[in-house]
């Protein structure tokens, strides 16, 4: 059993918290939120992730907004969010906060705690910005303190499952004790451990989530060619997915890519790159398909009925299945379109109307049959009961392939 300290109760934070707890480690969360740490504490998670909640109830996890129970920790994980600011580049206000907070603890503390970087950040920060932070405590990496920097895969949804059985753990060590210390906490997960340096493993994280972000626009972008030309663009997948070179997952063409996670790291390492005087053109290119392929979605629904003083049913609000996340997510865009287009909007999703009601609180939430009787409904989010409704009569406009949509008057699909 280890002392280990989480920094951040987010998503990522709770994830990593509960999976080391459920190993049998003694956990304590520090956040800044009381509102967020009185909820935690009451045992309900913040984030839906399904097994957390689960998790959170049978074990010992303190969850506390002083910095002062980190003091004994043998291993403290830095998870606080990195938002992104409105040029794309990353904001590291929270980062730099909870940094200065671990180098107070430094300075007094004893031990040799390993500190690891798990928030998501551009490469370079860990040595440039994260690392002087902790040593201006007077104590030094590698001979008072560990440290590491191990980026997250955690699908939204997924993210126990994810932690319980990754398809690899990333280790970006400042130095080989530092390595050995995270190797040895992480080794009871039995994924493949890849040891690395701390920018490398920065990148591994920006370059996983880009190259998925890139394989959508992809996919997109041959969808619409497709579609031109009369050829299923999801046969033409199948076809290709054969290949191990390629691959068939992430190859589902539709809306495109939204969430909290694959827009904004592609927008900050497009902001890293131009800082150091390169241009990013294929990152530029999959960012900017991916806008283009919300807005088609439009022009085709304009192909049916005009948008201004029409109602316009949309259906899914979340960025994909499984989730309450708005971010960044497709429906967000149409919205907002659409209504300054002069459209009226009805709306319905499973999980997610109360986060859009937050945002739209003129779009009327209602549920599947009322969004179905709108002019013309648009499918945003491909949730499994939409795959169960009466689409019989209706004009449909489907961004995310939902095979029972097929039955309606008229039926358009995106890129098929
Ligand atoms: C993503 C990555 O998949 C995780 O590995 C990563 O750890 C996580 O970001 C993160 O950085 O924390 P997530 O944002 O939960 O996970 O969502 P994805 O499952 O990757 O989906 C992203 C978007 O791509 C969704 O809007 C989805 O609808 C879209 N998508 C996905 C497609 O349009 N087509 C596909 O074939 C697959």
């Amino acid at each position: 059993m280890k002392r280990i300290s989480i920094i951040g109760a987010g998503r990522v934070g709770l994830v990593v918290a509960a999976c080391f707890a459920k190993m049998g480690n003694k956990i304590t969360v520090v956040d800044i939120d009381e509102d967020k740490i009185a909820e935690i504490n009451s045992r309900v998670s913040p984030v839906a992730e399904p097994g957390l909640d689960e998790i959170l109830n049978q074990s010992e996890i303190e969850v506390t907004s002083d910095y002062g129970k980190v003091m004994d920790s043998e291993a403290i994980f830095i998870c606080v969010n990195t938002p992104a600011k409105k040029d794309g580049s990353i904001s590291l206000e929270n980062i730099v906060a909870a940094t200065v907070q671990i180098g107070n603890i430094l300075k007094s503390g004893g031990g040799y705690p390993l500190i690891t970087i798990k928030s998501t950040v551009v490469p370079g920060t860990s040595e440039e910005l994260i690392l002087p932070i902790l040593e201006s405590s007077g104590k030094r990496a590698g001979q008072d303190f560990g440290f590491c920097v191990s980026p997250e895969f955690l699908r939204g949804g997924k993210g126990i499952e994810d932690f319980m059985n990754s398809a690899r753990i990333i280790i970006g060590e400042h130095d080989t004790k530092s390595g050995d210390m995270l190797c040895d906490l992480c080794q009871v997960f039995k994924a493949p451990i890849m040891r690395t340096d701390l920018r490398t493993a920065e990148m591994i994280k920006y370059a996983s989530n880009i190259f998925l972000a890139a394989k959508v626009s992809f996919i997109n972008e041959i969808g619409n060619i497709c579609k031109l030309l009369g050829i299923d663009v999801y046969e033409v997948a199948r076809g290709m997915g054969f290949d191990d070179r390629i691959g068939a997952k992430f190859l589902n063409a539709g809306l495109g890519f939204g969430g909290p996670c694959l827009p904004k790291d592609l927008k900050a390492l497009i902001a890293r790159a131009k800082e150091i005087g390169y241009e990013p053109r294929l990152l530029e290119q999959v960012l900017s398909l991916n806008e283009r392929q919300t807005l088609k979605v439009l022009e085709l629904l304009k192909r049916h009925i005009p948008v201004r003083g029409s109602t316009v049913g949309l259906l899914g609000l979340a960025f994909k299945p499984g989730t309450d996340d708005i971010s960044d997510s497709m429906a967000v865009t149409i919205a907002a379109t659409l209504t300054e287009e002069g459209a009226k909007i009805k709306a319905y999703d499973p999980l997610a109307m109360h986060n859009f009601k937050k945002l739209f609180p003129h779009v009327e939430c209602s549920t599947p049959e009322e969004v179905l009787s709108c002019d013309a409904v648009i499918i945003a989010t491909e949730w499994e009961e939409f795959n169960r409704l009466d689409y019989k009569g209706k004009i449909v406009i489907d961004g995310r392939r939902v095979p029972k949509a097929r039955e309606a008057r008229v039926y358009e699909g995106i890129c098929w």
